[in-house]
């Protein structure tokens, strides 16, 4: 394995009922709160009202930030960086998903930094310092509750950015599965794929001597595996959201990543389809996925092929790496379809006139993804597959 170095501050609050422990949480922050939070969802569950009331009894002064959007906007940013200094607010709370929490964080780094925030999220310059923010996480997905990772779009650019430094981790992040019972079957499928995407793009590396990290990806993998179907059947069901829960969060928290480096190249390929057209994260995930897995495994079947027998129960006896890894693709594939993820980029309306443009942000740096390199002709060809 490679030589490592883990760093994660996090502060993880886990389980039912733990919502109302907020109120303790706030005892060593700032009064001062700016509360963040996406389209409405928190309203319509009745989280809204908690978090305000908890706010109350801890002596909070609450200014809000409302309606960020999925895909969370860098106009969107700079408003919650302009209130944060007009309100001189010290603590920032984010209630939702991936995208309030993202959002948050380039709030929270922003409104300490002196330059524009974009120069941070391209990384031209480094971040000194943040705002403390705390989470309130309400869809199981993405992992942003305990990791510095951070996604924004620029819909004047067209781009899609991931960035994240040391300042971007929260504070804390209050995960009661309460919380998710209300997100959608389709949200939920998406949020199944995601976190099975960041396992695969961890599982997907080039190091050798891997044995411990391996086990804990395949682990992950076959619990989404079981939990999946069964939660799909009673999204009400509050231990199998708890579950899920579980998993998206130790599924991009870095434990899976030690000692070794993902591949993330389909995460980078669907940022830049998600740059081109505003789709969901995962929805594109669930289309490229299978793809980049098929092409990969001309280049390298061994990890491919150890997918397939460990996770998805393929019998491997007789058979080449080749079409072992194979037979596991395409189990995933069926497995996510059954979901009811989508399957092709025409069920977003993404047409074969668009591919250039998708390739040339997404080989913006050049050459990208450390298990599988992609250029220009492998994501073409990728994308060809998928449309
Ligand atoms: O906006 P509201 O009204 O809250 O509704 C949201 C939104 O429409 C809804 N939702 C969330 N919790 C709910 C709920 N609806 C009902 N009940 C609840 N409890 O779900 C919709 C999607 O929310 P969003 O936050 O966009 O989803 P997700 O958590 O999947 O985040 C996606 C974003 O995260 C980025 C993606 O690129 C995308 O921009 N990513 C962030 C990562 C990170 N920071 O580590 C890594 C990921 O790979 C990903 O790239
Ligand atoms: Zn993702």
């Amino acid at each position: 394995m490679d030589a490592f170095t883990f760093y994660n501050p996090t502060k993880l609050i886990f389980g039912e009922g733990k919502t109302t422990t907020l109120v303790e949480e706030m005892v060593v922050y700032d009064r001062n709160v700016l509360l963040v939070y996406g389209g409405g969802s928190i309203k319509h569950n009745g989280l809204y009202d908690t978090v305000l009331e908890q706010l109350s009894h801890a002596g909070c002064h609450v200014t809000e930030l409302a309606g960020v959007e999925p895909n969370p906007r860098l106009t969107t940013v700079e408003k919650g960086i302009a209130l944060c200094r007009e309100k001189n607010i010290g603590f920032i709370l984010a209630v939702g998903g991936g995208s309030v929490i993202d959002a948050t964080k380039a709030i929270a780094v922003g409104a300490r930094h002196d330059g524009d925030i974009w120069d941070v999220i391209t990384k031209v310059e480094t971040p000194r310092d943040a705002l403390p923010f705390g989470t309130i996480l309400t869809i199981a997905a993405t992992g942003s509750e305990m990791n510095s990772g951070s996604v924004i779009t620029d819909w004047e650019r067209n781009e899609k950015i991931g960035w994240g430094s040391i300042f971007s981790f929260p504070n804390f992040s209050i995960l009661d599965p309460v919380n998710t019972l209300s997100v959608p079957r389709e949200q939920t499928v998406y949020g199944i794929v995601d976190i099975m995407s960041h396992v695969l793009e961890a599982y997907f590396h080039p190091a050798e001597n891997t044995p411990l990290q391996d086990r804990f990806c395949e682990s992950i993998l076959q619990t989404v595996l079981e939990t999946a179907p069964a939660l799909l059947n009673d999204l009400n069901d509050v231990s199998l959201r708890e579950t899920m829960m579980y998993c998206g969060t130790m599924a991009l928290n870095g434990m899976t990543q030690m000692g070794a480096k993902g591949d993330w190249g389909t995460h980078i390929l669907e940022h830049a389809v998600s740059a081109v057209s505003d789709i969901p994260h995962a929805g594109g995930l669930a289309i490229l996925f299978p793809n980049w897995l098929r092409e990969s495994v001309d280049v390298n079947p061994t990890r491919g092929a150890q997918l397939a027998t460990r996770v998805f129960g393929i019998d491997a006896n007789g058979k080449e790496a080749r079409d072992v890894a194979l037979e596991g693709i395409d189990q995933l594939a069926s497995f996510w379809r059954e979901l009811g993820a989508p399957t092709r980029l025409a069920d977003y309306r993404i047409s074969e006139d668009q591919l250039e443009e998708i390739t040339d942000i997404a080989c913006g740096n050049g050459i990208f993804g450390h298990y599988y390199r992609l250029d220009r002709a492998d994501v073409l060809r990728i994308l060809h597959a998928s449309l």
